[in-house]
């Protein structure tokens, strides 16, 4: 079984990208990171702990960052509702969050396991940043990092035009940790929202979902059918944006991924219309060695069938 954490702000895509990984039988989730992002820690944590009695696995839930770096600008709440899990009222019934720090609990499993946990940040990058300023020598300690964040040719999602939600959050955070990679030449797996955006779900798989009859349909039913309202009827959008179960997809199974381009990639942070954005070197023109991989297109089908496993 491969070991896996994931740094995350439940989240609407953060859940059922918890119940697509939680389904995976070559995986298996070690701990749940919470961080600020979506909404305040209060929720994700809460959503985190919630999502463990979902799956029904007894995984360790770490309460992280409740702030970005140096400073808020917006959250996602607007999307992912004030609780961020669709305003449906859900709550935990019994589990408690450890008492250990996120970052803490990272550096601790990565040092006691050097190389063997992949680390899924599908949230803002605040955790990563404070566990690397603990441990500098992390990213050689982890087996791998997907991260979920950036938009790699400038069509953000933020009021920051050029920046997607969860660099922007907290643009100091990533630039820390696409410098710190970039340091020791390590790659970092980015699925980007643009890449996102061109391999939503379909509406007509997303209403089969709907009718599934298991517990975990329904709940992904309960915390979606805002977000499908406003995707679909709001938004016209052409599919369901799942950019969070995208990532672990990719986590999970490498080879689902089409194509992909390896590039040098930097944060903006300090642009007065830009700050947070990806800047990715395309054309190789400062020369600098590459450490993003960037996912540029996955087998729809077999994420879609990811998908639907974690459903079951
Ligand atoms: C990312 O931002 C959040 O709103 C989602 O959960 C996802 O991680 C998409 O830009
Ligand atoms: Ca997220």
């Amino acid at each position: 079984m491969d070991r896996i954490l994931i740094d995350t702000d439940p989240g609407v895509d953060d859940a059922q990208a918890i119940l697509l990984a939680a389904a995976h039988p070559k995986h298996r989730i070690e701990g749940l990171l919470a961080v600020a992002g979506n909404v305040g820690l209060e929720h994700t944590l809460r959503n985190s702990l919630l999502l463990t009695e979902v799956i029904d696995q007894k995984i360790p839930v770490y309460p992280g960052c409740a702030q970005p770096l140096v400073m808020f600008q917006e959250d996602a709440a607007d999307a992912h509702g004030h609780d961020g899990l669709g305003d449906v009222g859900l709550v935990p019934q019994q589990r408690q969050a450890e008492t250990e720090h996120a970052a803490l609990a990272l550096v601790r499993m990565a040092n006691e396991s050097p190389n063997e946990i992949t680390l899924a940040a599908i949230g803002p990058l605040t955790n990563v940043a404070v566990a690397l300023t603990i441990d500098p020598d992390l990213p050689k300690k982890l087996k791998r990092l997907v991260v979920m964040g950036g938009a790699v040719t400038g069509h953000g999602n933020t009021s920051s035009i050029t920046a997607e939600f969860n660099i922007y959050f907290d643009p100091e955070a990533a630039h820390m940790v696409f410098t710190a990679w970039a340091k020791v030449g390590l790659l970092i797996d980015v699925v980007d929202w643009e890449v996102t955006k061109r391999h939503g779900f379909p509406q007509e798989v997303v209403n089969r979902w709907r009718t599934m009859d298991s517990p975990k349909a329904k709940f992904f039913k309960a915390i979606t059918d805002k977000n499908y309202d406003r995707s679909f009827n709001v938004l016209k959008r052409p599919s369901l944006y799942a950019a969070d179960p995208l990532a672990l997809a990719v986590l999970l199974e490498p080879d689902i991924v089409t194509k992909a381009e390896q590039r040098h990639l930097s944060i903006e942070i300090n642009g007065s219309h830009s700050r947070g954005q990806t800047i990715v070197d395309w054309d190789n023109r400062l020369g600098k060695p590459a450490n993003a991989n960037i996912i540029l297109a996955v087998d729809d089908l077999r994420f879609q069938a990811l998908m639907e496993q974690g459903l079951r």
